[in-house]
């Protein structure tokens, strides 16, 4: 099953793409996660996505859709895969389906854009392994480590208050018209994000039947 989860900063992608693929055992492929790690080894197009990052901006389409390609070709992805933070604009989706690649279904998180404020300020990430935790609502179990690897447990850079507010007026402007996108090729389930990740995550694994 090939899957999309589509929604703001911040809405709960990455929470409940851990969700379905531990549920389903295909990989959760997040292209967060796969920038900060070139950022961080300093790779080429590390270094220039960073400054797109940082400032809340998105990365250029053919860098990104670039990496995206690569990552489904490994070996891991032959069954399946979840796709978190991309497609973020129409020509990153109109990309995949010249790539041949058919999505079985696209799920949107909603969530207001009051709450999205209070769960980035209060969002922290595994520096090693990417697992996304919130100091009120997902806590580590012991504090600043991550339950699943072990590794510091940070908070992001582009979680400032005022990099949010630029993210999602780039989210609105770029990256919600793929809504109307999915809906018109019959593929969209919206789930309205709950105040509890595992309602919402009982919404999202309904919404997938798994
Ligand atoms: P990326 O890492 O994809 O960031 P994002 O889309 O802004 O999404 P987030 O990771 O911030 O949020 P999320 O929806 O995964 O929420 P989470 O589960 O962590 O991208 C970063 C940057 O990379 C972009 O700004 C851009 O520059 C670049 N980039 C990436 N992909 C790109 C692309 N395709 N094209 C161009 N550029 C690209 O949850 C958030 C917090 O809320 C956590 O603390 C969590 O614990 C908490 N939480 C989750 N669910 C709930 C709940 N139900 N109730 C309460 N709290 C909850």
């Amino acid at each position: 099953m090939n899957l999309i989860l589509l929604g703001a900063p911040g809405a709960g992608k990455g929470t409940q793409a851990e969700v379905i693929s531990s549920k389903l055992g295909i990989p959760q492929i997040s292209t967060g996660n796969i920038l900060r790690a070139a950022v961080k080894n300093g790779t080429e197009w590390g270094l220039k996505a960073k400054a797109f990052m940082d400032a809340g901006d998105l990365v250029p389409d053919d860098v990104v859709i670039g990496i995206l390609k690569d990552r489904i070709a490994e070996s891991d992805c032959a069954k399946g895969f979840i796709l978190d933070g991309f497609p973020r604009t129409v020509p990153q989706a109109e990309a995949l389906e010249t790539m041949g690649v058919v999505i079985d279904k696209v799920i949107e998180i909603s969530v207001p854009d009051e709450d999205i404020k209070n769960r980035l300020g209060g969002r922290r990430v595994c520096e090693s392994c990417g697992a996304s935790y919130h100091v009120e609502f997902n806590p580590t179990k012991a504090e600043g480590v991550c339950d699943k690897c072990g590794g510091k447990v940070v908070q992001r850079a582009d979680d400032a208050p005022e990099t949010v507010l630029n993210r999602l007026a780039t989210y609105h402007e770029a990256t919600a018209p793929l809504v109307d996108f999915y809906k018109g090729r019959g593929k969209l389930t919206t789930v309205i994000g709950q105040s509890e990740v595992s309602d919402t995550s009982k919404l999202v694994l309904d919404a997938v039947n798994a």
